[in-house]
């Protein structure tokens, strides 16, 4: 480190001890006893890896937005934890709600068969949603839901480290990818979050109403089968 360097470094700590000062401190007990009191409140788990169970305990019962007044069963993901690919939807619908289990009712069943033709299973891939609870009526969900919801799916990604994740529909990409873009413009190209490859296409429930957008989800399947090396 150069005199420069140093000189700044020595301003840094001048600068910390004020603010401690100020905030009321007037030393430090850096007596044996002291620190061997600290070094006993250090957890083991505190240095345990991150896991995907862990996270769901976390979770716990989950009471950190309003959806937890009318949910039946809080809806984690499930999947293989070691998948390279993980799909991302919207929210749970009733039937995951009674079930505690991603996209198993009619759009569900739909993306089985997407799956299916990417030449996978769905005990090969991971799913999940953007929230977690059923919105009531399946209305939209709201931003601060979302908010509130979301560090749990960051970390879920986080301990999966998938190669991609295929965000269904205008929630997934929109939130994943921190854009207000329709999921018009979004889907048929490859975006990143955090270093991973994301690829927005039309939510399965959208293409059980707009069934001719379906040509659409399977030019992006066969990008995404591509890319996967499929
Ligand atoms: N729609 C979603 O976005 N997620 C589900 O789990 C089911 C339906």
């Amino acid at each position: 480190m150069n005199t420069k360097g140093f000189n700044s470094a020595i301003e840094e700590v001048k600068n910390h001890l004020r603010f401690l000062a100020g905030s009321g401190c007037r030393g430090f007990d850096c007596s044996k006893k002291s620190l061997d009191i600290i070094k006993s409140w250090e957890s083991k788990e505190a240095f345990l890896p991150e896991t995907l169970e862990s996270i769901r305990t976390d979770l716990g019962d989950c009471r950190r937005c309003r959806l937890c007044d009318g949910r039946r069963n809080i809806v984690f993901g499930e999947g293989n934890h070691s998948a390279k690919l993980v799909f991302v939807g919207e929210g749970p619908g009733y039937e995951e709600d009674q079930r505690g289990r991603p996209f198993i009712g009619a759009a569900g069943q739909l993306l089985t068969k997407i799956i299916q033709a990417i030449k996978l299973t769905r005990e090969q891939v991971y799913i999940c949603n953007i929230i977690k609870c059923r919105p009531p009526k399946n209305r939209n969900p709201l931003p601060d839901e979302i908010k509130a919801c979301l560090p749990f799916l960051q970390r879920q990604i986080a301990v999966l480290k998938p190669d991609f994740i295929c965000a269904l529909g205008t929630f997934a990409a929109q939130t994943l990818l921190k854009t207000k873009e329709p999921i018009s413009r979004l889907r048929g190209n490859f975006h990143k979050y955090r270093g991973i490859r994301v690829l927005p296409t039309y939510h399965p429930a959208y293409l059980l109403r707009n069934p001719d957008k379906k040509r659409d989800v399977w030019e992006d399947m066969k990008m995404l089968m591509n890319e996967m090396g499929g």
